[in-house]
């Protein structure tokens, strides 16, 4: 089973072929970020324009190795994300499934990012808790033996990436992706200061839910208090504290067997660090380079959830929530 899967929901355009769930025998990513450096966040038109720039000649390269008449399905993220910019994704998709007469399997780009822990040779282990930390989405699923996804709990605001995102601009006066300033800060001054001083909202809370911009806003309360680098190790501390206790309570009171993380903060040293630590070999990350926004997971995801869409019914879903089918 050869999928050929196409990712284009925000800055990356990406494309992969996937042999049987586990081979991956081509991957691609190009990713728009330096565009948007000076906006220091994704601009979305120039995002979509880029995704036009990048999709033809990455397929064309494509071609010119591997005979698209071998692909057996085309898998397209169709949800969720920008609008301009999945329109590409998805309409490059139905030109390719139309020209060489393939079928066309929407992905919800969220249970993409967990589907990413499966294309290793040590599959987790079901039911499994499902913790997708992304730049737009904090989400706490549980995966049931049928692969069915219920969502335990969101944040309430802001994403933690988007946290990480502004907590850099503020703190570091980094650019975007802040995320990766904030960890490298981290791991050069974490045995230099460990105080708590920012707050952990909802830390306590009997729910699955989360909360970043109260944290947000801990951090600005501390400005001029304390320096800027120890304001930001304990940022880090705050969020994979948080995380961990919520997503512990989840895996306790479902009895379930592993743990799975995806999404672009799930390259983040600390929580890597810190599940490891208390989860141990229940715990599965994908490889960094899967983390972030590629075309592996959506592959992944269309190889265990194939959901079969007309040419004519697929769509952008830009809303999709992550337990939400992608075919609606
Ligand atoms: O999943 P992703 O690539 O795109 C979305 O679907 O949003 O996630 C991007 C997010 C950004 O907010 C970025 O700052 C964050 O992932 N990120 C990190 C790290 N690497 C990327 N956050 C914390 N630590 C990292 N090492
Ligand atoms: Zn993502």
């Amino acid at each position: 089973m050869i999928i050929l899967a196409i990712e284009s929901t925000a800055d990356e355009t990406a494309i992969c072929l996937l042999k049987d769930g586990k081979d991956i025998l081509k991957h691609q990513v190009a990713s728009s970020l330096e565009l948007h450096k000076k906006t220091k966040g994704i601009v979305p038109e120039i995002s979509a324009r880029a995704h036009l720039e990048n999709i033809f000649p990455m397929l064309f390269d494509l071609k010119k190795e591997f005979d698209f008449g071998k692909i057996d399905k085309i898998a397209v993220a169709v949800g969720p994300g920008l609008q301009g910019s999945l329109i590409v994704g998805v309409e490059v998709a139905k030109f390719l499934a139309y020209c060489y007469k393939k079928p066309i399997i929407a992905v919800n780009h969220l249970q993409a990012h967990l589907f990413a822990n499966f294309i290793s040779s040590q599959k987790p282990q079901l039911p499994a808790v499902g913790l997708v930390v992304s730049g737009g989405h904090t989400d706490l699923v549980i995966i049931d033996k049928k692969l069915k996804i219920k969502r335990l709990g969101s944040t309430r605001d802001d994403a933690v990436g988007e946290a990480f995102d502004k907590v850099a601009r503020i703190l570091l006066h980094a650019s975007y992706p802040g995320g990766p300033e904030i960890d490298k800060v981290f791991c050069e001054n974490r045995e230099k200061f460990n105080k708590k001083i920012v707050a952990r909202p909802m830390l306590n809370s009997k729910d699955y839910d989360f909360s970043f911009s109260g944290l947000k806003t801990s951090v600005n309360y501390m400005l001029g208090g304390y320096n800027n680098i120890d304001i930001a190790v304990d940022f880090q501390r705050a969020v994979v504290e948080i995380l961990l206790k919520k997503t512990n309570r989840a895996f306790k009171n479902f009895h379930a067997k592993s743990i799975i993380v995806g999404g672009g903060v799930s390259a983040n040293s600390f929580l890597r660090e810190e599940f490891t630590n208390n989860f141990k070999n229940s715990v599965h990350f994908p490889p960094k380079c899967l983390s972030i926004d590629n075309g592996a997971t959506i592959a992944s995801a269309a190889y265990y959830l194939p959901y079969e869409v007309e040419l004519n019914k697929l769509k952008a879903i830009s809303g999709l929530t992550i337990d939400q089918s992608p075919i609606n």
